[in-house]
């Protein structure tokens, strides 16, 4: 079976809609026809200077949620990235591969880094991308299930993939971003021109799968929609209701044609009704899952170190080969 690999940052509480549908849905719906590596990418969350005992807590709560959206432990490895020393090795060495002007073109880096200003701005952000291509490049990863915002990731990914193999002949796999098109960007509820984010202007326009089932209901209603008052999908006009045709479409299954003919002659209080009873009937189970995963912390951890030891096979050959192949004498 072909492999595939994916990882989120532990950078909040919860994750949000965003994550959900861009990302953690299709690795669920993956894991039976490849062979799937979920990673929960801590190493990658300390560019935001986490608190120490809120890093772990995060940790654990984000391997929880992969846990609860039906990431299934026995069909695929479930692991923590700091877990697998090698991700940090590989990092390296192809830091030593990209160029600085690549890295500086990152339009992710670009953004952030504007955010904090030269000073609050790290080295590791700037290298954050070459961390993420060692997580792929490390398990000979195929397809790499992200959203939209990691397109130009994986564009590096690839390039940095060519230009070892080049120079030192087949050593990595080229891997391809795999994004779903309808889920790829799931808007901001305030401001639907922009991304959901854990970063936005607004907690009101994020739906995070933890928070209080009544203050999901009221951000729906109150999101963002235009002036008309027809029902329909038109993501340059109607970016709103774009937004939320999109959102009901993926959780409900049906389709968003189908949708639109179904709330003919209808106004948008009805459609941000009937979606808010959509999210809450994924969310309101999702929560149950997550909080009995998180009770047992024993259990989740053993889940994980389970997960690791598996990765770090996989990691530890690649990491061997890298070596061998770029010049580096064998320890004996
Ligand atoms: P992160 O933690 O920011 O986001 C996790 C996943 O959620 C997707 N996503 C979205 N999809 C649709 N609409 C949105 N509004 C939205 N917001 C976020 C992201 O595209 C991502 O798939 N760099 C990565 C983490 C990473 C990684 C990796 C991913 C590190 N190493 C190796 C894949 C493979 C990141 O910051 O994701």
């Amino acid at each position: 079976r072909p492999r595939i690999l994916s990882g989120m940052q532990p950078t909040s509480d919860s994750l949000h809609l965003g994550n959900y549908l861009g990302a953690l849905t299709s690795w669920v719906d993956l894991q039976d026809s490849y062979d799937a590596y979920y990673m929960v990418v801590d190493l990658h969350a300390l560019t935001v200077a986490p608190d120490p005992q809120v890093l772990r807590d995060r940790t654990r709560r984000t391997a929880a949620q992969y846990l609860a959206a039906g990431v299934d432990p026995e069909r695929s490895v479930l692991f923590v990235q700091s877990h697998v020393p090698e991700h940090a090795e590989l990092a390296w060495v192809l830091s030593c591969h990209t160029g600085f002007g690549e890295a500086s073109r990152m339009t992710q880096f670009k953004d952030k880094s504007a955010r904090q200003g030269a000073d609050g701005t790290t080295v590791g952000l700037f290298t954050y991308p070459v961390l993420m291509a060692a997580d792929i490049l490390l398990y000979d990863a195929a397809l790499v299930p992200v959203g939209e915002d990691q397109r130009q990731h994986l564009e590096m990914t690839r390039d940095l993939a060519q230009r070892v193999n080049s120079r030192f002949g087949r050593t990595f796999v080229v891997p391809e971003a795999h994004i779903t098109r309808a889920t790829a960007k799931i808007y901001d509820l305030q401001d639907p021109t922009a991304k959901m984010s854990k970063s936005s202007s607004t907690p009101a326009g994020l739906i995070e799968l933890l928070d209080d089932p009544k203050v999901i209901g009221k951000r729906i209603r109150s999101a963002v929609t235009d002036t008309e008052r027809e029902i329909r999908f038109d993501q340059e006009s109607k970016p709103g209701i774009s937004n939320l045709l999109t959102i009901h479409s993926a959780l409900s299954g049906t389709p968003v044609d189908a949708l639109v003919a179904s709330y003919e002659g209808r106004g948008y209080g009805d459609l941000k009704k009937e979606l808010a009873e959509v999210v809450l009937d994924v969310v309101v189970p999702f929560q149950e899952r997550v909080r009995r995963y998180l009770d047992d912390p024993g259990a989740l951890d053993e889940v994980l170190a389970v997960g690791a030891s598996k990765a770090r096979e996989v990691a530890a050959a690649t990491r061997d080969r890298v070596y061998d192949r770029i010049g580096l004498l064998p320890a004996r």
